[in-house]
């Protein structure tokens, strides 16, 4: 995918230029003297933790975990092994950012990993790399070599006492496995399946080892905040939502790609950024943050501004920064359908609430879709996600039903028009 508007993690780097991804253009670009400034200032590890609080940087992964405050949690004074782990696993629907952060800029990555090692007293972390992504896995694997040839992981860094080593871990494939302790799971070669929480992976992660886990936007993202400072951090974006941010734009857009823009930039902005409609068509609905974060219609949308509280406060997520737009040729029962379709593929199957619940949602959707919907198919729907939200090891089941709810809520009369006349309101032309 396309890179378009650059911020923090992009700034410079110019992705049509073959090596832009390589050690020597990362340097040239500055890359390499936040931690270098760390290092030879011997700054407390209290400091770096600090600075990544101040500039209020909140997990990309989607919950918007505030970044600095979860390093707290680290037991530094831990006497055995401890870990960093990044998760690259990027599976939901919509989401493409990491893979080009480890394409284009994977320097940017290592380097954020060896600053939080060096604020967390780590020696050891893992970058867990979906598993259909082989070629962004392999050019990762480079970069760290190029990183461990040049004295900036492995023992003694840049001649210092500190040590810390970075590996790459070709990931399964499943969606379940970016769930932070089906990962674990996963890292530790067994059945990728949500363990229980608490204890949380800062206490029991790894190996049963106090554990860090940050998306791969959020560690990519701290060499910037150390290298300028929290405060200029903060000014792109707004109070609470500091930084920018990358947003993957798909669907009926012109120029759909990644847009990396400041925090509470209008939506609207975004949307004129990625070339406006396709064909002139009429916006319909956006899912603002992943396929899991509550469907918003257009107009209510149009009004917004892109941060966690915004988009939170309409009732959605910015949840990974995934934005899928819909144009008014979208049937909403069929797009429902192929997003039920995916939850009930992807659940692992150990909580029954899920797996039982997941695949009676796609059933009862696909009757809808296909004529044969009963009068009250919407109420079982309902019923079966009060079922299955909040009812499981993790939050999987949850991220089924809010797709659910929301369609069926801004968009009800679509569904009883298919219920109750056995066709679809709009002409599909999309599928
Ligand atoms: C089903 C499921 C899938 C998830 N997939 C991802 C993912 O692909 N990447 C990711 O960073 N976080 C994913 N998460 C969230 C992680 O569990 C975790 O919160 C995140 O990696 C923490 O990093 P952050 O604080 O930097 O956002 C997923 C959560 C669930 C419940």
């Amino acid at each position: 995918m396309a890179v378009f508007e650059k911020g923090v993690i992009f700034e410079g780097v110019d992705t049509a230029d073959s090596s832009c991804w390589s050690l020597a253009a990362y340097q040239a670009r500055g890359g390499y003297t936040a931690l270098k400034k760390l290092i030879e200032a011997q700054t407390p590890q209290d400091e770096v933790i600090a600075e990544i609080k101040n500039s209020s940087l909140r997990g990309r992964g989607g919950a918007g975990f505030p970044t600095g405050l979860k390093w707290s949690f680290m037991p530094r004074s831990f006497p055995g092994d401890k870990y960093i782990v990044c998760n690259s696993d990027e599976g939901e629907p919509g989401t493409f950012k990491d893979r080009d952060i480890m394409w284009f800029n994977p320097h940017a990555l290592i380097e954020g990993m060896i600053i939080a090692a060096y604020a967390m007293g780590v020696k050891r972390g893992y970058n867990y790399i979906h598993g259909e992504i082989f070629e962004v896995y392999e050019r990762f694997e480079t970069a760290l070599d190029e990183a461990r040839a040049a004295g900036l992981l492995g023992e003694r860094i840049l001649g210092s006492d500190f040590s810390f080593d970075l590996f790459a871990h070709h990931g399964y494939g499943a969606y379940i496995c970016g769930e932070e302790t089906a990962l674990l799971e996963s890292l530790e070669g067994k059945k990728g399946q949500p363990r229980f929480k608490p204890p949380f992976p800062a206490s029991f992660g790894l190996y049963g080892k106090p554990t860090t886990i940050n998306n791969t936007e959020s560690f990519a993202s701290v060499p910037f905040i150390i290298k300028d400072g929290a405060s200029k951090f903060l000014e792109a974006g707004k109070p609470n939502n500091g930084g920018t941010k990358l947003f993957s734009i798909s669907g009926h857009v012109n120029r759909p790609g990644n847009y990396e823009i400041p925090l509470g930039t209008p939506f609207a902005t975004l949307l004129e950024m990625a070339g406006g409609m396709k064909d002139g068509k009429k916006l319909k609905a956006v899912i603002p943050g992943g396929s899991s974060a509550p469907i918003l219609p257009g107009d209510v949308m149009m009004d917004l501004t892109m941060d966690y509280d915004a988009i939170s406060k309409a009732g959605s997520m910015l949840g990974s920064g995934a934005v899928i737009v819909m144009n008014e040729d979208v049937c909403m029962v069929k797009a429902l359908e192929r997003l039920a379709y995916f939850y009930h593929e992807e659940s692992c199957g150990q909580c029954t609430p899920c797996r039982e619940g997941t695949g009676w949602l796609y059933r009862v959707i696909h009757r809808i879709e296909n004529g044969l919907g009963r009068p009250d198919d919407l109420d079982l729907l309902t019923s079966v996600g009060n079922n299955m939200a909040g009812k499981t090891i993790c939050a999987l089941a949850d991220a089924a039903v809010f797709p659910v709810r929301s369609f069926t809520k801004h968009f009800r009369s679509e569904f009883e028009y298919h219920i109750e006349n056995k066709k679809c309101l709009v002409d599909h032309k999309w599928f």
